[in-house]
């Protein structure tokens, strides 16, 4: 009987341990995308209305040569519906981080960026 309550206590504590843990990885995962969405530039982008037309020339002469005319993948991934797995400060930050080579750092002004987030969210 008093093995059983002492089981049962460790449990708990088991489990506020799981949820305190659960609880920190949605707090960075929210922060960091807070931060990521925050700065200048991406409040920029945002704030702008994306031509999708002008994103697909933009997309054919900068970004085709590895992820395929039509984004179907080639060195690089295929981007269609990368816009429902990515959010858009995602997006924007995947474009111009550099941070997953082999894929260039790229520096669209504001504009062609918003141009481009318009075009991959028609993939
Ligand atoms: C030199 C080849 C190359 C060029 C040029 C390139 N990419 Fe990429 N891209 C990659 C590779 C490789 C990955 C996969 C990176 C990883 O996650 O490891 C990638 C990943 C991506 C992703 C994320 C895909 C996903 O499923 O999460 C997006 C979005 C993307 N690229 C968009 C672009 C856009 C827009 C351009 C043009 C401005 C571009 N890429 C130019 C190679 C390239």
């Amino acid at each position: 009987m008093q093995n059983q309550l002492l089981e049962s206590k460790t449990l708990s504590a088991q489990q506020i341990a799981v949820s305190l843990v659960v609880i920190m990885v949605v707090a960075i995962l929210v922060l960091s995308n807070l931060w990521r969405s925050s700065s200048p530039y991406t409040q920029e982008v945002l704030a702008l209305q994306g031509d999708a037309t002008l994103g697909h020339a933009i997309f054919q002469m900068n970004c085709s040569g590895c992820h395929g005319l039509q984004a179907q993948g080639r060195v690089g991934p295929n981007l269609h519906s990368v816009a429902k797995r990515k959010s858009r400060p995602a997006l924007i930050e995947q474009v111009t981080s550099g941070s997953t080579p082999p894929m260039p750092q790229f520096h669209p002004s504001p504009h062609e960026m918003a141009a481009l987030l318009s075009y991959l969210e028609t993939l």
